[in-house]
């Protein structure tokens, strides 16, 4: 076997030369260079049999002449290697036909095993071109932590397929997000994305709803109705919430899915499809196997490419990013941009966020809904995560578990001071209990506005007043 020459164009010295080392130690030949213009005239000249490449050089983008590269040599493999860890780095790297794109720093021995893989494999398919601007404002997923890395790698590697991709997570963890970036970025994206959410359609109609129905097929159906596997053709299907998906219409989704055609409730034609498909769920499905709720081998045809995605906690440095994110989505449009303090985010990296990037956002744009200082403070922040605790701590629906958590204070209440001290004093207690959050809560909703909030409450503006004091209620503006 003949000895591989792969060119290695990186402007950082030591990585240079650590790759050289190591590449050199595997048995390849390595041609290193610090700029573009060198690399280029290597890769014209037809030498070498597989390029690394960093992204920023001294003398321009390598994104840029990798067009230029691929149509000259489309069966090069190119690695990219890249510093600037975003999802956009990423999507680029995928676009320009790159075999991996390696986030920095990376290890020594992953690049032996790719450039490896890389080489074992030909290239036959040479991928189509587009232009992406790579400013922040238009990045769909924010997050430059290495368990982001994981997903943006894996994202752009899906990209150019149609593979079935099973995206898990909590709520909140951009799953949906996830779904429409695939298909954005993807070879589909000229093609409708439809989503449907198996949650939140009747059990009895999801039939319907997926494979649409003929006029006169159940009671109610008046007209033919396209489902949304029809709607979907040519582009991309994201069943959300697919764990709460019933067993018959998954022995239909199954059979859909292993024949590529379905036909419509109440039809006899055979309709062709054409999606791809993702979907997500929040459940643990080999769970649900396992207990008999999901079938197996639909499970198994889902997840092709599994893609779990880290809940908030696991990627606490992300919480800066996301934050600036959403302020500025949030203010777009504002004169004057509010800033939160980075003693402030500091703060909010010991939350826990059981809500993820979703509870996030909410309390983004809260505070910047609520509080007019134009740079908020660590305060307020922690004030509006003692809201967020509370509500995590009791975790109720208000008509029935209201009743029963009440039920428990007031008999541990009546114990206490069936001995002693408070007697005389249970009935305005109880009062209180329930009397301050409702009051503080509302102001707080109408941003300090009494005059609405006495309306909402359906309490006199006098009667507020003098409630406010008595529970000694600070109003935040
Ligand atoms: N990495 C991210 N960057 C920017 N925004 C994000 C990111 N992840 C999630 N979001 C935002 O957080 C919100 C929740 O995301 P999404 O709806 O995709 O979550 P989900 O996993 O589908 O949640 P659920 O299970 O509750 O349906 C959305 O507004 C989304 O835009
Ligand atoms: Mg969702």
């Amino acid at each position: 076997m003949s000895v591989k020459t792969i060119i290695l164009a990186e402007d950082d010295g030591a990585i240079r030369m650590v790759l050289t080392q190591v590449l050199t130690r595997a048995g390849y030949e390595v041609r290193p260079t610090g700029n573009l213009a060198t690399m280029w005239n290597w890769v014209s000249r037809g030498e070498g049999d597989l390029l690394i490449s960093d992204v920023n050089m001294p003398d321009g983008n390598a994104f840029e002449v990798m067009p230029k590269i691929k149509a000259m040599r489309p069966n090069l493999p190119i690695i990219v290697l890249s510093a600037q860890n975003t999802f956009m780095t990423a999507i680029r790297a995928s676009e320009a036909g790159a075999y991996e794109y390696l986030p920095k720093p990376f290890d020594n021995d992953e690049v032996l095993a790719i450039v490896a893989r890389a080489l074992a494999e030909v290239k036959t398919t040479s991928s189509e071109q587009d232009n992406f601007s790579d400013d922040a404002e238009n990045m769909p997923m924010v997050g430059r932590s290495n368990a982001m890395q994981e997903v943006y790698r894996i994202l752009a590697r899906l990209m150019q397929t149609d593979l079935t991709v099973l995206v898990t997570g909590e709520s909140g963890t951009g799953k949906e997000l996830v779904a429409k970036a695939l298909h954005d970025f993807g070879k589909r994206k000229k093609g409708p994305f439809v989503a449907i959410n198996m949650a939140a359609i009747p059990k009895d109609l999801i039939e319907a709803e997926l494979f649409g129905h003929e006029k006169g097929a159940f009671t109610g159906a008046t007209n033919r109705s396209m489902g949304r596997f029809e709607q979907a053709d040519g582009g991309t299907l994201f069943l959300d919430e697919i764990g709460d998906m019933p067993m018959e219409a998954q022995t239909r989704l199954l059979r859909v899915l292993q024949e590529g055609e379905f036909t419509m409730v109440g039809g006899r034609t055979t309709i062709k499809t054409d999606v791809r498909i993702v979907a997500a769920t929040h459940r643990d499905l080999t769970q649900m196997v396992s207990q008999g709720l999901f079938r197996e081998d639909l499970y198994y045809r889902l997840n092709v490419v599994p893609l779990r995605l880290p809940a908030l906690r696991e990627r606490k440095e992300d919480i800066a990013d996301l934050v600036e994110h959403f302020l500025r989505l949030e203010q777009k449009d504002a004169k004057i941009k509010k800033k939160i303090s980075t003693k402030a985010i500091d703060l909010l990296s010991q939350y826990d966020w059981p809500g993820n990037v979703r509870e996030l956002e909410n309390l983004v744009m809260r505070l910047v809904a609520l509080h007019a200082d134009e740079v908020i403070s660590t305060q307020i922040i922690s004030y509006e995560l003692s809201l967020s605790k509370k509500s995590e701590a009791i975790n109720f629906t208000p008509s029935s578990d209201l009743q029963a958590a009440l039920e428990v204070y007031i008999s541990k209440l009546l114990r206490q001071h069936n001995n002693d001290e408070v007697n005389g004093e249970i009935y305005q207690t109880v009062i209180n209990k329930i009397e301050a959050p409702l009051i503080s809560m509302t102001i707080n909703e109408f941003a300090g506005n009494q005059i609405k909030a006495a309306s909402a409450l359906g309490l006199n503006r006098n009667t507020l007043r003098k409630k406010i004091r008595t529970h000694n209620i600070e109003i935040i503006k």
